[in-house]
């Protein structure tokens, strides 16, 4: 088709197009031998005095514990940009840990105003020492949470449910389903194959079609070997009941990956 005063011709197409293997990318960002962060950065351009849930946030990310399993700061301010513009109105976030996710969407709800809720899914267990982690928390994981949402000022948009997460997102789906159903889920707790899957299938009767759900540890080979958001991603076609479309996004300064759905039918 030829059409007056189009500048561009038509792209060849190949005829053995397929996608390419992720280490045979043109652009793929790895850590390179000695740049491996000890710590989270908390950008100087987020330092600002005059507001409560950012100072918190830079209190926890001073904390040793939050690094590596925690969101960087990078990752979350593109989850919070995402709230914000998505706007749900009900969240569920599967795999708390010292809550750092939890401010950084909780924030983005406070700012969007209404009544936006994040029904927080952790086990709350201890913490131990493991790769990159010299620190540990054997107990009180819960109330510590608690304690820094509040001094965050975004403990009331946190519902939470401690335990298995795939058992008591169940418990929950009569709830969630009340409240309409959930927009926006934000998945990163077992990261097992079984695990990740079973948190999907958990949540998936009650997210709303046009709602999306995010996985965050997409690259095992960047991120230790987690197996289940990739598989998810993967095998999308077969392990979801619903109709998804998705798109997958590079993390800094360490490349997890981030994988979103939407929930298109
Ligand atoms: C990678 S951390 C989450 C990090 C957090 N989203 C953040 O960015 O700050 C994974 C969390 O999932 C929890 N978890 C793993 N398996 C779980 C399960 N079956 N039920 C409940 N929580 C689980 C772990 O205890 C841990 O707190």
């Amino acid at each position: 088709m030829t059409i007056a005063g189009w500048r561009v011709s038509p792209p060849t197409i190949p005829p053995d197009k397929a996608a390419i293997p992720r280490e045979d990318l043109e652009y793929f960002p790895r850590v390179r031998e000695g740049e491996h962060p000890l710590f989270w950065e908390f950008p100087a351009y987020l330092d600002n005095p005059n507001c409560r849930w950012l100072q918190a946030l830079k209190e926890m990310y001073a904390m040793p514990i939050v690094f590596p399993a925690s969101l960087s700061p990078e990752a979350g301010l593109m989850l919070h940009g995402l709230i914000r513009n998505i706007k749900p109105r009900v969240i569920v976030e599967i795999g708390t840990f010292c809550s750092v996710s939890t401010h950084w969407m909780a924030s983005a709800l406070a700012e969007n105003g209404g009544n936006g809720v994040i029904h927080a899914f952790d086990d709350f267990g201890p913490i131990h020492k493991g790769p990159w982690r010299d620190v540990e928390m054997l107990t009180g994981r819960l109330d510590f949470v608690k304690d820094r949402l509040a001094k965050a000022g975004l403990l009331d948009r946190v519902v939470f449910h401690p335990g298995d997460s795939p058992t008591e997102l169940v418990k929950a789906r009569e709830e969630l389903a009340r409240a309409g159903g959930v927009q926006f889920a934000f998945i990163d707790g077992d990261h097992t194959v079984g695990g990740a899957l079973q948190d999907l299938w958990a949540v998936e009767p009650v997210l709303n079609t046009g709602g999306y759900a995010m996985l965050h540890d997409t690259y095992p080979e960047q991120c230790g070997g987690h197996e289940g958001p990739r598989h998810i991603l993967d095998h999308l076609a077969t392990v979801g009941a619903g109709l998804y479309e998705s798109c997958e996004f590079y993390l800094s300064p360490l490349n997890y990956g981030m994988g979103l759905l939407r929930r298109i039918g």
